[in-house]
């Protein structure tokens, strides 16, 4: 055992990584999709995720307006979507346009779910914590879908 700077001893603690995609209203009534490493489950009663944003994202500032997201956990088909919302901004480009994903509206508010997806949460956003340079979006999970037929990527 040695000591070593975080980064270096952050990747050793992992090999496959579970991804997923949030996706948000715009501020302008479109919806923008991001891929995510840093969620995790935070409540049983009633069910909650937490979604880690970073402040320089579009992303980010879509969430100062909006009251909701989706967390969608991609399949093994949607290796592209993952890309493309992992490396391009919705500042530039309509990412759900781009990504090319059957979808329909949620129940909740509308929020996009991804047909091809494992499954999706439709999620009300209850705080946000600061977190350095990003920020912890907590959501109270409204509706959920399931694909049975599907398996998750792990990246
Ligand atoms: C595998 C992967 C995981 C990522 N995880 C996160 C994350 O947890 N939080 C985050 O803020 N950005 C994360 N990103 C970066 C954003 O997805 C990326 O900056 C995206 O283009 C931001 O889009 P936006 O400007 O439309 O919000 C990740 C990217 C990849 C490829």
């Amino acid at each position: 055992m040695q000591r070593a700077e975080f980064t270096e001893v952050w990747k050793s603690t992992k090999k496959l990584n579970k991804v997923v995609l949030a996706i948000m209203p715009t501020p302008v009534g479109k919806y923008n999709l991001i891929t995510l490493e840093w969620f995790m489950r935070t409540s049983i009663k009633p069910p909650m995720l937490a979604i880690s944003i970073g402040h320089t994202r579009f992303s980010y500032e879509c969430l100062q307006v909006g009251d909701c997201f989706n967390v969608c956990y991609p399949s093994g088909e949607m290796t592209e979507a993952v890309k493309i919302c992992g490396t391009q901004s919705g500042r530039d480009m309509d990412k759900l346009l781009e990504i090319k994903e059957d979808w329909f509206h949620g129940r909740y508010r509308k929020v996009p779910i991804l047909k091809n997806a494992v499954a999706n949460f439709e999620c009300q956003l209850v705080s946000q914590i600061r977190s350095g340079d990003h920020t912890i979006f907590i959501g109270e999970v409204k509706y959920s879908w399931v694909n049975t037929e599907k398996e998750l990527l792990f990246l």
